[in-house]
This record gives C-alpha cells, structure tokens and sequence, in this order.
C-alpha cells in the first residue's frame, strides 16, 4: 500500500476510536503545501472538533495517541489549530518506489469503490461547423473520461449532438430549393453553412419565408418521409466531419444519442411536470417556478414554449431521465462554456424537484473563451470564427516548421509523425493548462516553445529519459534489490513521484486538469535538478541502479499523465 494510503487508512481508525460517531471517509490526507512541515497533512480534524465543539489541537492530541505510523512515517506532529503533519521515511519511499519499479502500481491505487459516471461533452451542432468553442469541450471532457476509466471508474460518454431543433426548418427550405451537390460532395458542412445563412438571412425580412421554413419544420416533426430522409442526411454528413476531428484527437463517445432521440419523452414529461404540479402555466407556456430559491426566483425554466414547442431544458430533463434509468450513474459531468451556467442552474433545480430520491451527482464543467492575442474573442484574420479542423491544421503545420529546422537530417515521414505528436500536444495542453473557469490567450508560441510549461516540453523530458535507456544499453530487469535515496535531489524527486495518484484523485474530484499538468512540469523540474546533480550511467552499480528506476518511474509517470491528458509521447524527437 501507498505510504498515503497507508496513513489516511491508520488515521481514519484513529478518528473513529476517539470519536466513534464520526465519518471518517472525509478525513482525508493531502499532499504538505509546505515540504518544510513534511510530506502530507490532514485538516480534517479541525471540522470535526468544531462541529462537537472541541479544541481541536485536543482532539488532533488523542487521535495521535491513538494513531501508529511508525512503519512509514517519522513521528507525527500536531501543528497551527489542530492540522497533522507527517513525513514519510526515506525506507518507505525507497518500498512504494520498488514496488513500481516490479510493476505492481504506478502510484495510484485502483478505486476502492468505482463508480459509474457518464460525461456529456463535445455536443457540436448538427450542419455547422465545429469551432474553438468546441475545442475545449472536447479536450478537457476528453480528460476527464481518461483520468476516470484510469482510477477505475466506469465511464459513458456521450456525444449530446445539437441534432433537432428550429434550424431545421430553415435548413430544409434552403436545402430543397438551392443545394449545390458538388458544394456538399466536397465540403458538406460549408454547404450546410451556406443554405443556413441564406435561409437565416431571408427570415429575417419575409415573414412569407420564414412561414415556409416553419412549416417545413412541422412536416420534419409530424414523421413526413422526405424532410425526415433529408434530415438524416444533414446529421450523417456532419458525424463524418465530426469523426475525422475525433479521430485526429483521440477522442471517442460509448454514444452519440443526440437531442432527436429524446423527442418522444417531452410530451410525456411535461404532462407528469405539470400533473405532480412541478410545472405551471404561464402566459400559455408551461414553466417550472423556483419561488423558493433564491438565485432561481427571477429565472424560471421554461418547458413548452406557447405554440407547443419544446427547449433544451425539456430535452435535458428528458436526458437525464433517460441516462438514470440506463446506466444507473453516479454521477454525470456536463462540459460546456460559461454562458450555459444558468441553464445548467436550472435543469439540476428542476429535475431534483422531479426525482427527489436521485441520489445522482451533478457537475456542470464549465470553462471560460479563448482570446485573440488582443485580448478579444479568437477570431481568423477576416473576423470570422476559427475552424477547429483549421486549428488542427495549422498546429501540425507550425510543428512541422519548428522540427524540420531543429532536425533537418530526420526523414520526412518521421518528421511528420512528430510534428502530428507535437503540434496537437501543444494545442492541448495549452487548453488544459489554465484554470478551465478563466479566458486564455492564444498563443502558438507560447504553446510550442521548448522551455516553459508546454506539451513540447514535456514530450521532450520524457524522450531524454528514454534516450539514456538508450545511450547506456539498459534493458530488463530494472528492479534492484534495494534502493538508494540518498541526495536530496533524488529524495525530492521521489517523493514528488510518490504523488501522482493523489494529484489524479483531485483533477478527478475537481474535474481539473491543470492539477494535472502543473503536476507533470513540476515532475520534469525535479528530474532535471535531480539529472544535473545525481550522474546516473557513470556512478557505481548500486547508485546507478537506483538511479535508473528513478528515470525509468519519472518517465512513465511523464507519459501515463501526457495520456490522461490525451496527449502522445515519442521515444525520440
Ligand atoms: N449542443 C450544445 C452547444 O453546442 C451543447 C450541449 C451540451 N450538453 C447538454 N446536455 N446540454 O452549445
């Protein structure tokens, strides 16, 4: 076991001698944020002495009375109101770190209790494009998915596609009357983006047109056959664009129900609203009041609009309904961008009201826009908004610019793999990096650079460790009988490996990746203070072998969380 595992599990049934009627499963040990006070920490007993109104440097006296570390730990200490601090011995670093080294964890555990989460992201829109906006969806719910299946949770994901909704009428007067057949043989969606804007545009000043695409919609949803099959074109040809933006990336959905398949269960779950009286009329619409809470008082959800018409929060409900009585989750996760909190507000207010027994968690994930290095919304030359199939492009383009000139002598194919590793890398974690909540500004060099907290970077410390594999003709069996921490670089080094699951459990936790790639810079700045100290080929055997583990853990600590990220990693660049 994990010397933090070891002690949060010692700890618990410390608490629940002395305070027996307490739940420990909160009692949590973190890493120090001070390395000077020791290696992990728990504030847990100051909010269980306040909450029976005990001192708490009391209580944190008894529960070490009760508690034995010795066989990891130097001795605890009570610090500030009540924390405890512990530090782990340089012994039972050495144990976690050889048992990495034998394969038997790579310092996390797996999930004591899995869960089951389903993660709704990436949800473009059917017959447009998909843009910037897109991007950090998919990226970060992308993440999100990884590092849960990795803790071994069992993770649904589902594509929540924009594939029903008033567009449609437009769309498919546009679309009988003007389509161009070679315009979507080439460029389906381009296509789509034309009829739309000009149908869109001509709405706006013929009421006769916009009669014709409201009529056109009706057909669509009363089942008539031809703006049905139409329809189901417009959404196939989109998926294909789509999939080759998922395929490039790595990314991949269990499902792609779309917000057509919950078509039938509105009418069904505005009747039950409105019967349980959940749900009232209002100027002829039906609508979910929240009197009683107060953020929501001004804002009430709106579920059939006048004429009929059902919303996104209808078919929100109407999805969540369904993803409880499928998959039975834990929880379910939302990414989308910061506009949709009040939405979001709402759908959780309305249906807790609906399902008061649920006992499902709810998560909306939501993340702040990407600016132009003028500080405003990211927009091409033109003024148009980026193309996320352009964005890829141009990260693959760039990349390949930069190591065809730092590695002229590599051949052209390689080039290209590394340039494809690399440049969509970059573009990731430059999206992974930030808070997800703040705006970023984007910059492809600063994402690209060599030094500094990037992808590249971390690409790069991760092909070096493997190079000294290389260079010293190591292979086999890497785990000696003992190991050797001696230097403080190394001890630095381990005990920064030693925390790669608890950083896990957080990004997990707190749906952040930053977590997560702050982390991994951290990891390649100790190794290289470690690396300039500590010579590893060249010292004697023993060192040496201890050294090598410590490369061999540092890299595939380096490539296991570039994958969580769902970023590659090259053995040479
Ligand atoms: N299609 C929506 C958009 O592009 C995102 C859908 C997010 N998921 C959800 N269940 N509402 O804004």
């Amino acid at each position: 076991m994990l010397p933090a595992q070891l002690i949060e599990q010692r700890l618990q049934a410390a608490v629940k001698t002395v305070l027996p009627d307490a739940d420990t499963a909160a009692v949590l040990v973190r890493p120090c944020p001070d390395p000077r006070f020791g290696d992990y920490q728990t504030n847990a007993l100051m909010g269980l002495a306040r909450a029976r109104k005990l001192n708490p440097r009391q209580l944190a006296a008894d529960v070490l009375a009760r508690l034995d570390v010795a066989d990891c730990c130097e001795p605890p200490e009570v610090a500030g109101a009540g924390f405890l601090n512990f530090r782990v011995q340089t012994a039972a670093l050495a144990r976690a770190l050889q048992a990495a080294a034998r394969g038997e964890h790579l310092f996390f555990p797996p999930a004591a209790a899995p869960r089951t989460v389903v993660v709704d992201f990436s949800s473009p829109n059917v017959a447009k494009s998909m843009h910037v906006g897109h991007i950090r969806s998919t990226i970060l719910g992308d993440s999100l998915a990884r590092v849960l299946r990795l803790l071994g949770h069992r993770v649904i994901t589902d594509n929540h596609l924009g594939d029903w909704g008033t567009q449609f009428g437009m769309l498919l007067t546009a679309w009988k009357r003007d389509l161009n057949a070679a315009a979507l043989q080439t460029d389906a969606i381009a296509e789509m983006e034309r009829l739309y804007k000009q149908a869109a545009a001509e709405c706006k000043t013929s009421p006769a047109a916009l009669e014709a695409a409201r009529r056109e919609l009706v057909r669509l949803q009363a089942g008539d056959a031809e703006n049905l099959a139409i329809w189901r074109r417009m959404i196939a040809l989109s998926r294909a664009q789509f999939d080759i933006i998922y395929q490039r990336l790595g990314v991949r959905f269990d499902h792609t129900l779309g917000e057509s398949f919950y078509h039938p269960r509105l009418q069904p779950l505005v009747q039950e609203l409105c019967d349980r009286g959940l749900a009232r009329e209002s100027e002829g619409a039906r609508v979910v009041f929240f009197d009683d809470l107060p953020a929501l008082q001004a804002h009430p959800a709106l579920i059939q609009k006048r004429d009929g018409a059902f919303n996104y929060t209808t078919t929100d409900l109407a999805t969540l309904a369904y993803r409880l009585e499928t998959w039975q989750p834990d929880e379910i996760i939302y990414v989308t961008d910061a506009r949709q909190q009040l939405h979001f507000q709402q759908l959780f207010a309305a249906f807790r009201r609906w399902r008061p027994e649920a006992a499902v968690r709810l998560a909306h994930v939501w993340f702040g826009s990407i600016l132009g290095e003028d500080n405003k919304p990211f927009k091409t030359r033109s003024g148009e908004t980026v193309k996320l199939a352009d964005l890829l492009d141009e990260a693959e383009e760039r990349a390949y610019r930069a190591v065809s000139e730092k590695n002229p002598a590599l051949a052209e194919a390689d080039r290209r793999e590394v340039a494809r590793v690399v440049g969509l890398g970059a573009l990731k974690y430059a999206d992974l990096l930030p808070n997800r909540q703040s705006d970023y500004v984007f910059s492809w060099d600063k994402m690209l650079a060599l030094n500094g907290n990037t992808a590249p970077y971390l690409q790069y410390a991760c092909a070096r460790i493997r190079s000294i594999f290389r260079k010293g003709d190591v292979g086999g069996d890497l785990a000696p009988a003992a190991l050797e921490l001696g230097a403080p670089e190394e001890l630095a080094l381990a005990r920064h490996l030693l925390n790669f699951g608890l950083v896990l459990a957080a990004m997990a936790e707190e749906y952040r990746p930053n977590f997560l790639c702050n982390y991994l810079y951290e990891l390649a700045g100790r190794f290289t203070a470690f690396y300039e100290h500590c010579p590893v080929l060249k010292s004697a055997p023993g060192p040496r072998a201890s050294r090598l583990v410590l490369c061999d853990l540092t890299a595939r600590v380096l490539q296991q969380g570039l994958a969580v990220l769902g970023i590659e990693t090259l053995e040479q660049m």
